[in-house]
């Protein structure tokens, strides 16, 4: 079954609460926090997220493009995060392996992103250890960018780690995915879509969520 992960980038921050109700047929609430040193732009944070808490029970799936996310990772648990992504580029291999370790043992599901440059075996170290694996289909940073079909061999090969290594960890993507790209990333093996620019630009947003859906 095909999960969609409602962008709350593409929300309007200043009726954040008026607009995570809209999506809430949707599984899970996709939340991106930018440092503005992993990426070029800066959302929201710790504070943020803690009020987006106490505002809904979806399961909260917070994004971190934030360079040594380790240094974050408990704050954000406690914050009320269910799943957190990691950037692999965000640190060394050794420090990514202890942040997702702490990330585990405050209960929290654990996923791995791959910006674009990336390749999908670098995932082999930690693949056992993950409950997801996030992969970029644009460049992170913005909302309402292009998809990059290119990414598609990246999702595929993705996929077939996953099915040998740890058949249960889900393949989540993000960045361009619209009724028209959504298809074509499932066919690859993707089991989560976010989608912030196509589900907040519809009309009809729980129809969008169906939609993409498929
Ligand atoms: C981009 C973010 C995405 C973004 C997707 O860096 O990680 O989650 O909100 O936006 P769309 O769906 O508009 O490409
Ligand atoms: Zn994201």
């Amino acid at each position: 079954m095909i999960k969609i992960a409602p962008s709350i980038l593409s929300a309007d921050f200043a009726n954040l609460e008026r607009d995570i109700k809209k999506v809430t047929s949707a599984d899970y609430l996709h939340v991106d926090v930018m440092d503005g040193a992993f990426v070029p732009n800066i959302t929201i944070g710790i504070p943020v997220v803690k009020s987006i808490r106490a505002c809904t029970d979806m399961f909260l799936d917070i994004h971190l493009m934030v360079d040594k996310p380790g240094r974050y990772v408990e704050a954000f648990a406690k914050a009320g995060a269910d799943m957190l992504s990691i950037h692999l580029e965000a640190d060394h291999p050794a420090h990514i392996a202890q942040a997702l370790k702490i990330i585990g043992e405050c209960g929290v599901k654990r996923a791995a992103a791959l910006r674009p440059i990336t390749k999908a075996d670098a995932l082999l170290p930690y693949i056992e250890q993950l409950d997801m694996v996030l992969v970029m289909t644009v460049e992170p940073g913005f909302g309402g960018q292009a998809f990059m079909h290119s990414q598609l061999d990246t999702i595929r090969r993705a996929r077939a780690i996953i099915e040998q290594y740890n058949p249960a960890c889900e393949l989540e993507v993000d960045g361009g995915i619209a009724p028209k790209t959504a298809p074509l990333v499932v066919e690859a093996g993707a089991n989560v879509l976010v989608a912030g620019s196509a589900v907040y630009g519809a009309a009809d947003i729980p129809g969008a969520i169906a939609a993409l859906r498929g």
